[in-house]
């Protein structure tokens, strides 16, 4: 019998089958042979959550999270976070190699010559109520753009998707600018071509009657690198939902836009504002075990605490956390990171969390170091989607381009009446609440 195969007896039947093992997987569909009859379905895996579902094959992103590595096209992240700029990384991401001097010229200046936004778009965001929040503005343009870019929908025409990824690269940090300018109650300022990915952005942000804006360096590097590290992260919740909406060939601002849907939840990319918040409930480091207590009773979360795959130290935020003392050089230190490493130092040691493997992870550190920047927490998570952009987009390329791949339909198990009797509205009963 080979070796790589698995042999499966159903006690059900005695019947005994054999079915390939490839890279640690075997495949959901083999499984459907095993039938207690020709009625019988067959079998099928019950996997809430996928927790120990693959959904695809992946050349992107490695991780592993019981030793707490990170890499893109098989680059350690900490290598990238050094060496790197963002828009490099979008490129290797994207195109599976790093670019060639010449190449990443070419591309970063496709990418700034991208980064304007149809005048229509500005009106569009400016009937968003002052207070709403820049996620949903975010959210909500990017599926906009949708209607400025109708021929987006080809999404099997290469050059034609290519087009739109080098916009939407191009064009989030504008959304982004103009959704905090509008929380503000600021004018919108235009990209200035002039500037580098993330200088363009915060003079987007930050400029005010200055003729020309000068980002401060360090801080527009260590903005960098937090781009960097937020790239891509394989198959989480949103770029799972990236996938699931592009394999219905819908074009590529609505599948971001939902991507970006779902990074916006407080269990994903919404955690570094929550975090934030936390700090703040804390307010002081004498609180900080109280609060450690309360988490382990089950009667709140550690945010920024904790990860679906990493049992270990989240890589990237060890990168965040060298890279807020450089930042804290600049700005002065941020209050809370007193609070939060006496947060990570009880919660390490106490049995409760070492048990449960359950380390800082990326947004534990970054929405201190953001805040220290001048960034409002309301706009932490929308600094994720930017970079992760990146990512959902070479993560939609791979899928559309893979051929085993088919629109996302899971199964399910039923578990609701058989088929009932009609009741008339007379005849039924109140269901009480
Ligand atoms: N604080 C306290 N207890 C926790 C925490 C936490 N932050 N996270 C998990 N636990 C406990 C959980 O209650 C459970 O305990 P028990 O076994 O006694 O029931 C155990 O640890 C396992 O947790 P889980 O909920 O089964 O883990 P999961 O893989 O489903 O969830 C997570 C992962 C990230 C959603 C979760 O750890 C969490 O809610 N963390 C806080 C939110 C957060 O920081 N999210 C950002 C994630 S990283 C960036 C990103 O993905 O965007």
């Amino acid at each position: 019998m080979a070796e790589n195969t698995l042999t499966i007896t159903d006690n059900r039947t005695n019947k005994t089958y054999t079915v390939p093992v490839e890279n640690g997987t075997i495949r959901a569909m083999d499984l459907r042979q095993i039938k207690t009859g020709p009625e019988d379905f067959g079998l099928m895996t019950y996997d809430p959550a996928f927790l120990n579902t693959a959904s695809c094959k992946s050349s992107i992103t490695f991780i592993d999270g019981d030793k707490g590595i990170l890499r893109y096209r098989g680059y350690p992240i900490e290598v990238l976070a050094e060496h790197s700029t963002f828009l490099e990384v979008a490129y290797l991401l994207l195109f599976g190699e790093l670019p060639t001097e010449k190449e990443l010229k070419q591309w970063v200046y496709d990418i700034t010559h991208h980064t304007m936004l149809h005048e229509t778009t500005k009106k569009f965001m400016e009937g968003f109520r002052y207070s709403a929040h820049p996620m949903s503005m975010f959210v909500s343009t990017i599926a906009a753009l949708s209607s400025v870019y109708p021929e987006a929908k080809n999404v099997h025409d290469a050059a034609n998707r290519m087009h739109q990824i080098v916009r939407l690269i191009g064009k989030v940090p504008s959304i982004a600018a103009m959704s905090y300018r509008h929380n503000v109650g600021f004018p919108y300022v235009y990209p200035d071509n002039d500037l580098s990915y993330t200088e363009n952005f915060m003079n987007m942000l930050w400029k005010m009657v200055e003729p020309k804006y000068a980002a401060q360096p360090a801080i527009a590097r260590a903005l960098d690198i937090l781009f960097i590290l937020h790239a891509d992260h394989e198959q989480n919740c949103s770029t799972s939902a990236m996938r699931s909406v592009g394999s219905s060939q819908t074009d590529p601002y609505l599948a971001v836009a939902s991507a970006a849907s779902a990074l916006a939840g407080p269990l994903h990319g919404g955690a570094n504002e929550e975090v934030l918040k936390m700090l703040d409930e804390i307010g002081s480091k004498d609180k900080v075990w109280d609060y450690v207590k309360r988490a382990k009773e089950g009667h709140i979360k550690l945010m920024g605490f904790g990860h679906r795959i990493y049992k270990n130290y989240d890589p990237r935020a060890k990168i965040i956390k060298w890279s807020a003392e450089q930042v804290f050089q600049v700005t002065g230190r941020n209050p809370k990171l007193d609070i939060a490493l006496e947060l990570e130092r009880i919660a390490l040691e106490d049995e409760y969390f070492v048990k449960r493997k359950l380390y800082p992870n990326v947004d534990f550190y970054s929405g201190i170091m953001y805040q220290a920047m001048g960034f409002r927490p309301e706009m932490f998570t929308v600094l994720f989607a930017i970079p992760r952009t990146a990512g959902w987009l070479s993560q939609w390329q791979e899928m559309l381009t893979d051929p085993e791949q088919k629109i996302a339909r899971p199964r399910q198990v039923y578990t609701g009446h058989d088929v009932r009797q009609f009741v008339p509205i007379e005849k039924r009963t109140a269901v009480t609440v």
